[in-house]
């Protein structure tokens, strides 16, 4: 357990350097025929060491057995084996049964998936989460709440999404993703056009890809990744408007200055509890952005 949650603050402090990482996080390769391509892949995390405290260590102990996913990874930590599918079949090996499963890409503390575990018995949640006192939190939460129907993976949840059997999801849910505000580092987002592509392979038709943030250029990348991405509508009912052009990090004051255009979201969904993420945005006074993009 190399590596530790980015807080918010230092996720948005965005003190890393613009490096292509391995799925492990460490630099990958860059001499000709040294790294396979999934290994030279852009990613939305960066791993810093850590490690947890003994409390956190044995609530993890205790609950890993029944909660935390076991995923072959092909030898390389955080990353999924291209040849692994993860199928109904594995759902109904894993849950027990057959319910809807919705899976939440970058849980955080899990504040979110394990609420509506709570709430909601019949479905299945997959919480993915990369950092160990995230899945450490998790792993807590759903263990004092014995929430059966809940469990996560500690993997970088773009990968789970390429070997994922087509239309096995009823939901994807990404709040508050980290928003990478340099202009550099905007490849790194993790809303990005592959992953709409496998997101909407894993979705039932009819099913759902809820993003939210609080960061307006990172709403206008949504917009530009999601309102064109091929088989999602945006079910959005409000209209928002938004600067047209990007900023980068210390810009954002400039966004006022240029061309903006309406843009259709969502209300805030109900089915999403107030994190330290999102109120820290409505203490700021941020604008919070809601998305659904439903699969047809
Ligand atoms: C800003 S936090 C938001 C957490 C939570 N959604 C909330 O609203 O409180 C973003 C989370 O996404 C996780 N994350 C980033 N890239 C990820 C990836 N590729 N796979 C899984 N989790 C990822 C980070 O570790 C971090 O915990």
């Amino acid at each position: 357990m190399a590596h530790e949650a980015e807080t918010d603050e230092s996720a948005r402090a965005d003190e890393t350097r613009d490096v292509v990482t391995g799925a492990d996080g460490a630099p990958a390769p860059q001499g000709e025929g040294s790294a396979e391509p999934f290994q030279r892949r852009v990613v939305s995390f960066v791993r810093r060491s850590s490690h947890l405290d003994d409390r956190m260590q044995r609530m993890w102990d205790e609950n890993a057995p029944e909660f935390l996913l076991s995923i072959p990874n092909g030898g390389r930590d955080l990353s999924v084996d291209p040849d692994f599918r993860f199928t109904t079949g594995f759902v109904r090996r894993e849950w027990g049964n057959d319910h809807p499963l919705i899976v939440e890409i970058g849980t955080g503390q899990g504040e979110n998936i394990a609420a509506a575990a709570a709430r909601d018995p019949q479905t299945n949640y997959l919480a993915l989460e990369v950092y160990d006192p995230g899945v450490a939190h998790t792993l807590l939460k759903a263990g004092n709440g014995k929430l059966h129907n809940l469990r996560i993976a500690q993997v970088n949840a773009p990968e789970l999404f390429a070997v994922m059997e087509p239309g096995m999801l009823e939901e994807v849910w990404t709040f508050f993703p980290d928003p990478w505000p340099k202009m550099k580092h905007h490849k790194r987002r993790i809303v990005q056009p592959a992953l709409a592509h496998d997101v909407h392979e894993a979705l039932r038709a009819g099913g759902v890809w809820r993003i939210a943030t609080d960061i307006d250029d990172y709403a206008l990348h949504v917009h530009e990744v999601m309102d064109s991405a091929p088989g999602f509508v945006n079910d959005g009912t409000r209209e928002v408007s938004l600067a047209v052009e990007h900023v980068g990090k210390g810009d954002a004051g400039r966004a006022a200055e240029l061309p903006h255009a309406m843009f259709r979201e969502s209300e805030r969904f109900d089915g999403r509890v107030l994190t330290n993420f999102e109120r820290k945005g409505l203490d700021a006074g941020r604008t919070i952005h809601d998305f659904t993009y439903r699969a047809v």
